[in-house]
């Protein structure tokens, strides 16, 4: 008797672990690793839209999550590149960057993997999938969405000044700035005027492009040679700082700290009228907890009398690594995300402007975002940073010397001399 419940117990025991081996080794088959960065929000739906993928396809992924800072997700994301590791499979990449990761031959041909005919690269903006998506004639990324940088104001703030419309020039907007922000003081001391983001990284250089490109000035960089010591660009400059000690309207941790999330939790705690970040803040400001939630308003950013208004274009998209065990999954995961519901999901979960033009004309999309209409207009014509393989060590030498007028360390003429030299060497070493 004993024995033969010993026995089955055996057979049991035998059955239970070629079972556990058989679900393990086929699940192991299937696990697909993402990265992917950004805000608590974020991060959030990503880890939903996982889940849901795999209980519609039976591929578990591993999420990896990255922080929110670009330059942190490339540089952890070129760890594993570099060292030609299978994971993650799949990414999300910076359109500042992704010249850099094709270039250097990490990116998987989308139209090589199985059932690419399905993948729909025709309803994408066809002016980002052409800088960004196409490399040496293969696609390899399509633009999960597209970014843009906005300007948000407090709508029952401007109405309680009696302004009626947000500003249309920087004057405009430092003259709302003053008054609002000297008589909100008497409440709240922590109050200002304009919040953006000053701190030394890739964000700092689209900021600065958005004050000088809405002066005439910009990046121009032609025939191996770069362009950014101009007139136009050091007024831009100036005024940057000006903003910090002059006018008094942005903190002074502007060039120390403030980034796309530590400006957008600032203004959404009630602490600032104007707040220049990218379209993702919109969701957040919206969110039920948020205190700001219903007395916020989108515009373009303001310009200088002349110029026109700036927006730096941004935007991540989905790319497959060249090393990936695990491509045919990866190619379902990007199907997945590029399909038209998940796209909708993302503008109405997290205000995110899709990469696919057909959600702008989506019903409920534009009932739930209004603005997004006239968005559209302002991503087609935002001003692209240069796509070549070498432009982070560009914006590592504008971070720097930008970063240092800010901070008082440099007169901006300097500055903007000192960049060029250093760019134009960054250029020519790469020409060699
Ligand atoms: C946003 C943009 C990206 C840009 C970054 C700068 O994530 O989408 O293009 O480089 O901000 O911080």
């Amino acid at each position: 008797m004993n024995h033969t419940i010993g026995n089955r117990r055996i057979i049991g025991a035998v059955i239970l672990s070629l079972a556990m081996c058989f679900t393990s080794c086929s699940r192991r088959e299937k696990v697909l690793t993402f990265a992917v960065g950004g805000a608590p929000n974020e991060l959030d739906f990503w880890e939903q839209l996982c889940e849901n993928f795999q209980k519609e396809t039976g591929i578990e992924v591993n999420l990896i999550r990255q922080p929110t800072d670009t330059d942190q997700r490339r540089q952890g994301l070129m760890v594993g590149l570099r060292a030609k590791k299978s994971d993650p499979d799949i990414f999300l990449m910076d359109v500042a960057w992704i010249g850099q990761f094709a270039a250097s031959g990490w990116l998987e041909d989308l139209n090589s993997l199985p059932q690419s005919e399905s993948i729909e690269v025709e309803k994408f903006f066809p002016t980002v999938v052409n800088l960004a998506g196409i490399y040496e004639g293969k696609l390899i990324a399509l633009p999960i969405y597209v970014d843009g940088g906005l300007l948000y104001y407090r709508t029952d703030l401007l109405e309680k000044y009696g302004f009626r419309r947000p500003p249309e020039t920087w004057k405009e907007l430092i003259d709302m700035s003053t008054k609002v922000q000297a008589r909100e003081r008497a409440t709240n001391p922590d109050f200002w005027g304009f919040v953006w983001q000053g701190a030394q990284y890739e964000g700092l250089v689209c900021n600065f492009l958005e004050f000088a490109v809405s002066n005439n000035g910009g990046l121009l960089l032609e025939d191996g040679k770069i362009s950014v010591n101009t007139l136009e660009n050091v007024q831009a400059l100036q005024f940057m700082r000006d903003l910090i000690c002059n006018y008094r309207i942005s903190p002074p941790n502007t060039f120390t700290e403030m980034k796309e999330e530590e400006v957008r939790i600032f203004f959404q705690q009630g602490n600032a009228l104007f707040e220049r970040n990218w379209p993702y803040a919109w969701g957040n400001h919206q969110s039920e907890s948020s205190p700001v939630k219903g007395k916020v308003g989108i515009s373009p950013l303001p310009s200088f009398p002349g110029g026109r208004k700036a927006s730096t274009l941004g935007g991540w998209h989905l790319g497959i690594s060249i090393f990936s065990d695990s491509k045919k999954e990866a190619a379902q995961f990007l199907k997945y995300v590029t399909s038209y519901g998940i796209q909708k999901q993302l503008a109405l979960n997290l205000g995110w402007n899709p990469g696919r033009v057909d959600i702008y004309e989506d019903p409920e999309v534009l009932s739930q975002l209004p603005h997004l209409k006239d968005l559209r207009v302002v991503f087609e014509n935002a001003y692209a940073r240069p796509n070549v393989p070498y432009y982070t060590q560009i914006s590592e030498v504008l971070q720097r010397y930008i970063n240092a007028v800010l901070a008082g360390k440099m007169e901006p003429v300097e500055a903007l001399v000192k960049s060029e030299e250093e760019i134009s060497e960054v250029v020519r070493n790469y020409a060699r």
